[in-house]
């Protein structure tokens, strides 16, 4: 989704500017722009609709300056198109603004402030950059003009916003409300940016804002101002992530070497919260909490919420908790009725997901307790949440999420036998975690070893097809739901992850011949039902691959799973899965790592 990035005090600030658009090119965008100055009073204003590389083949030799701004758009009001592409500029001329977010009330700002005015765009920033000059022409001070036009923005919007106004060249206007936006401290010089990632090059120092509050950046100071004035003193939080590890390396697309990295990130997970003697390292408050608890709550988004479906199996298996998954979006507006105690785990990768934001603001109101398992330290969901379990699975930067799944998979994993340890269950005692998911982690490691194979199928049951089935019951409905996902998101196959048993009862009609239908097996009690259920569209004429675990594989399957303990079965399964939807996007002639229409991080609901 859209991604800022500011400087101020830098001489260099194009080339900085642009490093940070690239950097955050992997969250989805249609078109980006930078406006640069200098202290001599030039100012360039450069846009283009397409990529990073588009906008950079337009900026001349010519192009300099010490404080900027620059945007990448993901369009939300009006076409993705030059006109519509940040930054927005006053009529006056003297005003810059990139913006994150939506602006509710901005069609009801117009129409009651701007009816004189001309306006370049069809977006809702350009209301509020015309609105801030209006003010400013009536004689108020820049940061007047800018708190006035912020209070009369309504409580169903959100925004970050960075303006310049060209009087003052060396200062940067900062704002935000629900979406994120990270002050970056340098040495005589600041950044601003929407992602940490994006500025690691200039700094690790990074100062976090709280919706409402007004900032002025200028290259020696940082003046942050609360709602009601009062100046706030903030010390900055370090980010220990290696900027190279947001590099490909020597791997053609991030998809690729993400997929690879999961038995990596496995290890990981097993070193931070697993000592040698096999005790969990996780802070006895969460799991305190989690224990005073009558029922959790997962909830998420997308493949988060996927990874959530198994997390239930894991939480209600081993740690004998009752737990329910719901989509955030859904949870928000239409919540369950909750049980008497209730603990909420928001699954999120980036930590910024606007519709999981909106449900803890809701579970903070209430005062409930909450955890955030996340990758992103310090993310939106992480700061506003109870309590944080990291996933330390490096930068996720394909658009499809992969090890952030085997990742947060592997946590609930630990979490539900600690909590199963406290709880003084059985079946955590017999949970050997850290035994089984090192079995995973060397499981994965053969499947991405094997890579050749699934291209091959790939190629020859997806170069074409329109649609395409997953099929798989119990844990692997769990897992065929989130193969379906990938597949769809990257090679723009419709594909659906279906409960096989269900297929009779009214989508088998779907079936013709040669439609594309993956059945997963991983599951012994199930087994049987689901290849009974695979014969019954091949009688119809599908093309059924068999993803099987290996002792419940039969001749002829085409892939072959290593076993591991019932509970994990999804995190080896998936990795062919990951596979083909790479190499049929590939093979679809699409950017895997980019897909059309999707963001990295959604921060709009
Ligand atoms: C799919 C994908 C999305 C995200 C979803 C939630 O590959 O990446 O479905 O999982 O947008 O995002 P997070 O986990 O960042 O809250």
């Amino acid at each position: 989704m859209c991604g800022i990035v500011g400087v101020t005090g830098k001489d260099n600030a194009v080339q900085i500017l642009l490093k940070g658009l690239k950097r955050l090119e992997y969250r989805g965008y249609d078109s980006a722009g930078i406006y640069v100055n200098d202290q001599d009073g030039h100012e360039y204003l450069v846009k283009e609709k397409g990529r990073i590389a588009d906008l950079e083949a337009e900026i001349g030799s010519d192009v300099h300056g010490s404080t900027g701004i620059g945007h990448t758009r993901w369009a939300t009001h009006g076409v993705p198109s030059k006109a519509n592409a940040h930054p927005h500029v006053s009529a006056d001329g003297r005003y810059y603004l990139v913006h994150n977010g939506m602006i509710g009330n901005f069609a009801e700002l117009k129409k009651q402030y701007l009816s004189d005015v001309t306006f370049k765009s069809d977006t809702d920033t350009e209301v509020i950059v015309q609105l801030i000059a209006k003010f400013a022409q009536t004689g108020m001070a820049t940061k007047a003009a800018f708190k006035k036009v912020l209070n009369l923005i309504d409580d169903s919007s959100s925004y970050s916003f960075l303006l310049i106004d060209n009087q003052e060249p060396n200062t940067l206007y900062v704002a935000k409300n629900k979406s994120p936006l990270l002050i970056g401290v340098g040495d005589g010089f600041n950044v601003v940016c929407s992602d940490a990632l994006a500025m690691l090059d200039q700094t690790h120092d990074f100062i976090e804002l709280i919706d409402g509050e007004t900032v002025i950046v200028k290259p020696d100071s940082i003046l942050i101002e609360d709602t009601d004035g009062k100046r706030i003193e903030r010390k900055p939080f370090h980010v220990s992530t290696d900027a190279s590890a947001a590099d490909k390396g020597a791997y053609p697309y991030y998809m690729l070497k993400e997929i690879d990295e999961q038995p990596g990130v496995m290890r990981t997970l097993i070193k931070h919260y697993i000592s040698e003697d096999g005790s969990i390292k996780i802070d006895d408050n969460i799991l305190q909490s989690l224990h005073q608890s009558d029922r959790i709550y997962i909830v998420a988004a997308g493949t988060s919420y996927h990874a959530g479906l198994v997390g239930k199996e894991l939480l209600e298996k081993v740690a004998k908790i009752p737990t329910e998954v719901h989509v955030a979006s859904e949870f928000g507006y239409n919540p369950p009725l909750l049980a008497a105690k209730p603990f909420f785990i928001f699954l999120t990768q980036s930590g910024e997901t606007a519709d999981s934001r909106q449900v803890l603001a809701q579970v903070n109101e209430q005062g409930y307790q909450s955890l955030t398992i996340t990758n992103v330290e310090n993310s939106t969901l992480s700061r506003e949440a109870t309590y944080t379990l990291l996933l330390y699975a490096g930068p996720e930067i394909a658009v499809a999420s992969t090890k952030a799944y085997t990742g947060q998979i592997a946590l609930e994993a630990i979490l539900a036998k600690a909590l199963g340890e406290l709880r003084q269950v059985a079946t955590a005692a017999d949970f050997d975690v850290a035994k089984e998911l090192t079995k995973v982690a060397n499981g994965e490691q053969e499947l991405v070893d094997e890579k050749k194979d699934i291209k091959k199928i790939a190629a020859a049951l997806l170069p074409t097809t329109r649609n395409a089935f997953y099929i798989g019951r119990s844990i692997d409905y769990d897992i065929v739901q989130e193969a379906a996902l990938k597949l769809k998101e990257v090679s723009y196959i419709q594909t659906e992850g279906f409960a096989s048993g269900e297929l009779k009862h009214g989508t088998i009609s779907l079936i013709e011949k040669g439609t594309p239908v993956l059945a997963v097996i991983t599951d012994k009690h199930t087994a049987k039902h689901t290849r009974s259920n695979a014969q019954e569209v091949m009688a119809r004429g599908a093309n059924v691959v068999f993803i099987a675990s290996r002792s419940l594989a039969k001749d002829g399957d085409q892939i072959v799973l290593p076993d591991v303990h019932p509970l994990l079965t999804p995190l080896v399964a998936i990795v062919p899965c990951q596979l083909m939807a790479y190499y049929a996007s590939l093979q679809r002639g699409y950017d895997v790592d980019k897909p059309r229409n999707l963001a990295k991080s959604v921060t709009v609901e």
